[in-house]
């Protein structure tokens, strides 16, 4: 049987998630941000994150999958879905739910990079410092957290538990 424990609730993320558009409200005045949102897991993060900003936004979203990232550094990850518009002369903001390896992200931001957008920077819901295998350019980071499984706010098991409105950690599975 598995067994959830919550690690951060929902009052407490809702409380980071406004920090953190505080900061990005002051950090990109007078210009527009366009938030690039990594599928799946980022959705939670990316809705309420969004609707924090008063700055005008525009959003896209990708999607990844990574293959073998606990075996190998290889990195390889596979674009299963592309952004509909081009980044040129875009304030871009990759919005990911965690940094673990750190794989996707790195591939993300210079995939993301290529494409000349004015500006690049990276939020990430969760990063999980132990696990690091690449260092990654983070501007805004949610919670780090320990080398724990983790559900809930988007991130899932099988497909499971991304609903949960706070972060819980996963054992037993
Ligand atoms: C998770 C997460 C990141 C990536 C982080 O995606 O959403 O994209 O792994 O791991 P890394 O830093 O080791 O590369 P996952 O492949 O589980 O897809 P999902 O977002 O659809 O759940």
């Amino acid at each position: 049987m598995s067994k959830l424990e919550i690690l951060i609730p929902a009052d407490k993320i809702a409380e980071r998630v406004q920090e953190l558009g505080r900061q990005i409200n002051e950090d990109y005045k007078g210009k527009s941000v366009h938030l690039v949102c990594v599928l799946k897991g980022a959705y939670a993060f990316l809705a309420d994150l969004a609707r924090t900003l008063e700055v005008p936004t525009s959003m896209d979203f990708l999607a990844v999958s990574s293959y073998g990232k606990d075996t190998t550094t290889s990195g390889e990850v596979q674009l299963t879905k592309d952004l509909d518009s081009g980044l040129e002369r875009k304030e871009v903001l990759i919005v990911e739910d965690i940094a673990d390896t750190g794989l996707t992200l790195r591939y993300l931001y210079n995939m993301l990079k290529a494409r000349n957008p004015a500006s690049l920077k990276v939020a990430a819901f969760l990063v999980k410092p132990a696990r690091r295998q690449v260092e990654v350019p983070l501007d805004y980071v949610g919670f780090e957290i320990p080398d724990r499984f983790v559900v809930g706010y988007g991130l899932d098991f099988d497909q499971k538990y991304r609903h949960l409105p706070h972060v819980a950690v996963l054992d037993g599975e």
